[in-house]
């Protein structure tokens, strides 16, 4: 195997793996190979260019720390975290679709009762969200439990601010007998991802903005059914077709209603797919913590 050249190196490489012992392993990366080849010939990519990868990818690599995730934020930005929900996450009509997870998600959140006020002192406008739990065929899913999370008034999660002493915008709580729950947290607004590290650089390179609609966020677990991830969005928000990850799907559109004496009211019922009821090869892997923690073999 040698003079190889920009035509025969491809299928010297991928003979390179023939004795992988995973067969899921060996068809990822034949295909990796494949496809990033067939790239830079496409491109014609330059020596100066691939070092410019190469340095992009390592200052992605060293944002990352316990808290933020630069590589999941550019998965995010080039569409292929929304494409691996969708492809994973394929539900019978009538089912809440899944979104993207987002960085912003803790384990552990306070829990709380039905009625309860999730904002913990956030700043915003009051929000009174309920809805129903339920399955496709409109049963009532009790002791489902939802995992809250959103940002404040300034667009902040309470995870961006260093010095907060407690949770704010986020709780878990869990649906009554008739499947029912309801929590008081604040008005939900656009903000813009994190924009200080490489994936803002290349935002800005791209002339792309980086602001997400105003949503909510839920994580909906409950015995027998797969758990969903996703958000509910504001309808009237100006980014709903330019989401800077890619995560808005008409379903999951939810109406902010103006109140009479002040605040708003979100009613969104939550509709789970039950295990097993259509291909969905991702439901045993539906949080990111599960996904990070996977190994290929
Ligand atoms: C979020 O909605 O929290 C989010 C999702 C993807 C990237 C950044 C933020
Ligand atoms: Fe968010």
């Amino acid at each position: 195997m040698r003079n190889l050249n920009q035509h025969t190196i491809t299928e010297a490489v991928i003979e390179r793996f023939a004795d992988t012992p995973s067969p899921r392993l060996k068809r990822i990366l034949t295909h990796l190979v494949k496809h990033m080849h067939d790239f830079a010939r496409e491109v014609e990519l330059t020596e100066d260019e691939w070092m410019q990868g190469i340095e992009f990818l390592t200052r992605t690599g060293q944002k990352c720390d316990g808290n933020r995730q630069e590589f999941i934020l550019l998965s995010d930005t080039l569409g292929l975290s929304m494409l691996t929900v969708a492809m994973n996450h394929d539900k019978p009509e009538g089912c809440t679709e899944a979104t993207v997870f987002g960085p912003f998600h803790v384990d552990g959140a306070p829990h709380y009762e039905n009625g309860a006020d999730i904002a913990n002192g956030a700043k915003g406008e009051l929000c009174e969200v309920s809805g129903m739990v339920r399955g496709i065929d409109g049963e009532p899913i009790a002791g489902a439990v939802l995992d809250v999370w959103q940002a404040d008034a300034t667009g902040h999660y309470d995870v961006q601010y260093e010095a907060l002493a407690q949770p704010q915008n986020r709780g878990v709580l869990v649906s009554g007998p008739d499947g029912r729950f309801n929590f008081r947290t604040v008005a939900a607004v656009a903000y813009p991802i994190p924009v200080d590290g490489p994936v803002g650089d290349m935002l800005r390179a791209t002339a792309r903005h980086p602001w997400r609609p105003a949503h909510l966020h839920f994580m909906v677990r409950a015995e027998g059914y797969e758990t969903l991830v996703t958000h509910v969005f504001r309808r009237d928000d100006p980014y709903l077709d330019s989401d800077a990850v890619f995560g808005v799907r008409e379903s999951l559109l939810g109406d902010w209603v103006p109140q009479a004496g002040g605040g708003y009211a979100l009613e969104f019922d939550l509709v789970l797919n039950p295990k097993g009821s259509k291909r969905s090869v991702g439901s045993a892997h539906a949080t990111r913590g599960l996904m990070r923690s996977e190994s290929i073999s």
